[in-house]
């Protein structure tokens, strides 16, 4: 999914995450806490999430607050996740500038030789869960009389609204 975040001046920023979970308590995602979605989720704890599907014309946006998953939650799935994968983490320093690739490897098989095969979590690293405010259903009609159903949070009821597409 395509997850969108601003800076503190208001500056926006777009790039692709896994979504890792579903379900009546948000969205989830992980990530590195120290790279670029991480300072700005930091500061202003709103976000939006975009899934396109091409060959279905649909489209669904989602707007919400964002906070940290449970460093339990955070645990489970970074154990989950094969050993190359845990190492990458340490290894790399997301969103910070390195001077070359060697940088990385070097650091990858530093941190490997470290760990072995149980890296631990760094602490920079876990899960974010986005609670939907706004949910926008887009599905592609004929004559570009396409249908946008939007579902707005108020109080603990969800207020749906057909949008001019
Ligand atoms: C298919 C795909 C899946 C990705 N999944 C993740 C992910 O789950 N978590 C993550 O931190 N970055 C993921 N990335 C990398 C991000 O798009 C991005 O490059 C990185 O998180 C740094 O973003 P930032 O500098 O805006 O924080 C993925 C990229 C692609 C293309």
């Amino acid at each position: 999914m395509t997850l969108a975040t601003a800076d503190q001046a208001g500056n926006p920023s777009a790039r692709i995450v896994l979504l890792k979970g579903a379900d009546q308590n948000g969205f989830t995602f992980f990530t590195n806490y120290e790279s670029q979605k991480g300072k700005d989720l930091a500061v202003r704890p709103h976000a939006a999430l975009l899934f396109h599907w091409h060959e279905l014309e649909r489209q669904i946006r989602i707007k919400g607050m964002v906070g940290r998953v449970s460093s339990t939650e955070s645990d489970e799935y970074f154990h989950f996740r094969p050993a190359a994968s845990r190492i990458g983490v340490w290894a790399s320093h997301q969103s910070s500038e390195i001077p070359n690739r060697e940088f990385l490897e070097e650091a990858e098989k530093r941190f490997a030789a470290d760990f072995g095969v149980a890296p631990p979590k760094p602490e920079h690293w876990g899960g974010y869960r986005l609670h939907p405010t706004e949910i926008e259903f887009w599905q592609g009609r004929p004559s570009r009389l396409h249908d946008r159903i939007h579902y707005q949070l108020e109080g603990s009821n969800w207020r749906i609204a057909r949008l001019a597409p």
